[in-house]
């Protein structure tokens, strides 16, 4: 159990090969911190420097109140678990759970006598575990991960997801302080992720230890972590709880980072008059009132150009009598159980995914909304996020990092959009 703090750190691999830069984290005792992002930003690297692994080029990781830059691997009181769980094929589960307990040594108290026998102190010696202590971890582990069963057979006889609970226990049999996990579930099928995120988020509650876990899929950060890191390019952009993150995301890059199916995008122009502010969309003036309205006021926003951010999840349904309603045509719809999920386009050729939460509906309603079909969209203002148009920086947000996302315009600048037929 122990805080692990890195200030400034920053590695570099060869002469220019900027890997991670300016990272500076204060992980708490305890935590769960999930470092998220897109393949290449750094995630592996940063924890691969805290495990020691990695030589770090600048800056300082602590763990437990210690500097740890020039301590090896073994000596920093941390436990790893990579992706591909590399168990040995000939040895058996619990051959291969046990392995780090049989190089681990303990401190053992030795007492210290004079000539005469008589004991003047004590010296610290450490020895090897016994093989009953060993059995003893191993089968505790083994309880806690369900692998009982398996501890006599080799790593061919098991599934993917029993191989990988054995990964995780012969990493959880050191009882170190600082617990490393890089995409664990990445080589498990999509049932077998699910299954096994919840095991963690049970594990984590018996192994009481700080996690830091890696991983590029958002679903897997957002339910496992108590904070989360998202980070790009080797920087990190923000640092937050799931709900923050998803609340108010520090820039663009955040906003559709975080969140399935994406965040819808308008290009527009925030406006102020005398009744507050509004912005013009797909056609149609929507006033941004209740508290996104209040917190943009009291930051006294200028009226500017933005890339405005609605989640699929806060559009609703609504109808033709509704001012603000924005026309669109059902393009693509899937039905996902719980929700149906419609690709729309407006009269201004946007295209946006709404969720509708099928719960409130019956079947025939449900039935109607097929593609070709012309629906009225609204949603709640509190719900909209606006992000310069330049810098693409949250305007609520203070210090936030710029994160262009210059691949996606470019992309988006190749691929004329396809004509839809136009809604009057
Ligand atoms: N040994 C190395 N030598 C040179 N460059 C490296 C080395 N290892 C990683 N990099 C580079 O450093 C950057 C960060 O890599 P890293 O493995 O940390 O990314 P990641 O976020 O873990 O990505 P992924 O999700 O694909 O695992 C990448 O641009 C990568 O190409
Ligand atoms: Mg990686």
């Amino acid at each position: 159990m122990a805080e692990v703090v890195l200030e400034n750190v920053k590695k570099v691999y060869g002469k220019n090969v900027v890997a991670v830069q300016n990272f500076n984290l204060t992980i708490k005792d305890k935590e769960f911190v999930v470092f998220v992002g897109p393949s290449g930003c750094g995630k592996s690297t940063t924890l691969r420097m805290i495990a020691g692994l990695e030589d770090i080029s600048e800056g300082t990781v602590k763990i437990g109140g210690k500097v740890v830059n020039d301590l090896k691997p073994k000596d920093r009181d941390v436990s790893m678990v990579f992706q591909n769980y590399a168990l040995y094929p000939n040895y058996t589960i619990f051959k291969n759970i046990a392995f780090p307990l049989t190089l681990m040594r303990v401190p053992v108290e030795v007492p210290v006598t004079d000539k005469d026998g008589n004991v003047t102190g004590v010296k610290i010696k450490t020895r090897k575990l016994t093989s009953e202590e060993i059995a003893n971890k191993v089968g505790e582990a083994a309880e806690i991960l369900g692998i009982t069963e398996y501890l006599g057979r080799r790593p061919r006889e098991l599934s993917g997801g029993q191989k990988q609970r054995v990964a995780i226990g012969r990493a959880m049999v050191k009882d170190a302080a600082v617990f490393l996990l890089d995409e664990p579930l990445s080589n498990l099928d999509a049932k077998l992720r699910a299954q096994m995120r919840s095991e963690l988020i049970e594990l984590r509650k018996r192994i009481n230890t700080t996690f830091i876990y890696v991983t590029h899929d958002q679903v897997e950060a957002m339910t496992l972590a108590d904070r989360i890191v998202i980070m790009k390019d080797g920087v990190i952009q923000q640092v937050g709880t799931p709900t923050e993150l998803f609340d108010m995301p520090a820039n663009l890059f955040v906003g559709e980072f975080i969140g399935s199916p994406k965040m819808n995008t308008f290009k527009t122009r925030l406006e102020r008059d005398e009744e507050g502010y509004f912005v013009e969309l797909c056609g149609v003036k929507k006033r941004i009132g209740g508290v996104r309205g209040e917190a943009l006021a009291a930051k006294n926003i200028e009226p500017q150009d933005v890339v405005m951010g609605v989640r699929p999840e806060h559009i609703t349904l609504s109808n033709h009598e509704d001012k603000e309603a924005i026309p669109c045509v059902i393009g693509v719809r899937e039905l996902m159980g719980s929700s149906l999920h419609l690709h729309v386009k407006t009269a201004t050729e946007e295209e946006l995914i709404v969720c509708v939460p099928t719960a409130p509906f019956t079947l025939a309603q449900i039935a109607k909304l097929v593609t070709g079909t012309r629906i009225y969209l609204t949603f709640d203002s509190k719900s909209t996020h606006f992000f310069n148009e330049e810098t693409k920086v949250n305007l609520l947000v203070e210090d936030a990092p710029v994160a262009s996302s210059e691949e996606k315009q470019q992309k988006q600048e190749e691929q004329p959009h396809k004509k839809w037929r136009r809604i009057s």
